[in-house]
C-alpha cells in the first residue's frame, strides 16, 4: 500500500497498538495515524509511549498514551478502562507487543520466564482481543491484526521454544477466531515481519553462539551485516493495508507475493 492512496481510509476509526512505543509498533502508529485513524499506543515505558505520542501529536496526528503491561490483567484492564473512557470503541487492534526471551538449550531454561513470555506474547494479544471484541462485534466492524513471526512455524527457532511456541499459539488463534468471527465485519490477520531493524533484532543478534547456537547465531549476524534487515515500516504498511481491508484468517508474510500484492494493490501483482 502506499500510505498516500489510503490517506483517508481510516477517518473516523480508532486503533490500539500495543507494543506502539518503539520498533514496528512505532511504524505502525506512525501508518495507521496517516492513514487517518486516532492511535492508543500501549506499552510499559511511560517515557517511550510519552515520546512516541508527542512525536504522533508533533505531525499533526490524534494519539494518545496508555502505559501498561499485556501481561498483567490489573494494570491492562486499568489502562483499558482509561482509553476507551476517552477514546470509545476500538475499531483496530494490532497486538504487536512481544519478546523474543527466554532463548538459551531448552534443558536449562527458566520455566517461569517461558512462562512469562506465554504471559505476554499469547495471553496478552487474547486479554486485549477480550476487551475490544464485544464492542467490535456490537459495531459489526473490527480489525485484529496481530504480529507474528516465521520462527512460529516449522522447524521454529531452535534455543528460543517460548518465542516459537507462543507465537505458534497467536497463528492458531489468529486462524481459529477469524473462521470463528465470519460474517461479523470482523477480521482476524497475522503479519509475519521477516527480520525487522529493531531493538529485539539488536538483542537477538548479540545472544553468544554457546546460548543460541551456532547457526542461528550467525543467521542474526548475518542478517545484519548483509543489509537483510527490513524497516521498521514494511511490516507497518502490511499492518495498516490489512487494518484498511477485508482480508481475514490469513497470516501474510513481509517477504512475500501477497503481501505486495495488499501494499499494492493497483501494480502488477494487484
Ligand atoms: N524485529 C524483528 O526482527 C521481528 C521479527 C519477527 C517478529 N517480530 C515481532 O514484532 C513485534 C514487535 O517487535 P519489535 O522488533 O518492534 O521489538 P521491540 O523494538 O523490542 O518493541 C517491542 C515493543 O513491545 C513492548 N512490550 C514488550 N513487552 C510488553 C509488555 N509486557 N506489555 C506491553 N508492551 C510490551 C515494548 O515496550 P516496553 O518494553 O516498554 O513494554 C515495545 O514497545 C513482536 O511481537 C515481535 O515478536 C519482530
Amino acid at each position: 500500500m502506499s500510505l498516500e492512496s489510503h490517506s483517508t481510509s481510516l477517518e473516523s476509526h480508532t486503533a490500539l497498538v500495543t507494543g506502539g512505543s518503539r520498533g514496528i509498533g512505532r511504524a505502525t502508529a506512525f501508518a495507521l495515524a496517516q492513514a487517518g485513524a486516532a492511535v492508543a499506543v500501549l506499552a510499559r515505558s511511560g517515557d517511550e509511549v510519552d515520546r512516541t505520542v508527542g512525536e504522533l501529536r508533533s505531525a499533526g496526528h490524534r494519539a494518545a498514551g496508555y502505559p501498561a503491561d499485556v501481561a498483567d490483567a490489573a494494570s491492562l484492564g486499568k489502562a483499558f478502562d482509561a482509553l476507551i473512557g476517552e477514546l470509545g470503541r476500538i475499531d483496530i487492534l494490532v497486538n504487536n507487543a512481544g519478546v523474543s526471551w527466554p532463548v538459551g538449550p531448552t534443558a536449562s531454561i527458566d520455566v517461569d520466564r517461558f512462562a512469562d513470555a506465554v504471559a505476554i506474547n499469547l495471553l496478552g494479544p487474547m486479554r486485549c482481543i477480550r476487551s475490544v471484541l464485544p464492542g467490535m462485534l456490537d459495531a459489526g466492524w473490527g480489525r485484529i491484526v496481530n504480529v507474528t513471526t516465521g520462527a512460529a512455524t516449522p522447524p521454529g527457532l531452535p534455543r528460543a521454544a517460548a518465542y516459537s511456541a507462543s507465537k505458534a499459539g497467536l497463528n492458531q488463534l489468529t486462524v481459529n477466531l477469524a473462521v470463528e468471527l465470519a460474517g461479523t465485519g470482523v477480521t482476524v490477520t497475522a503479519v509475519d515481519p521477516g527480520p525487522v531493524d529493531t531493538a529485539m533484532q539488536d538483542y537477538m543478534r548479540d545472544q553468544p553462539a554457546e546460548v543460541i547456537g551456532a547457526r542461528v547465531h550467525d543467521m542474526f549476524r548475518r542478517y545484519h551485516a548483509e543489509g537483510q534487515l527490513h524497516t521498521p515500516e514494511q511490516p507497518a504498511q502490511l499492518i495498516a493495508a490489512l487494518a484498511a481491508g477485508d482480508v481475514t484468517g490469513e497470516i501474510v508474510a513481509v517477504a512475500s507475493d501477497r503481501a505486495a500484492a495488499l501494499t499494492h494493490p493497483s501494480g502488477p501483482t494487484g
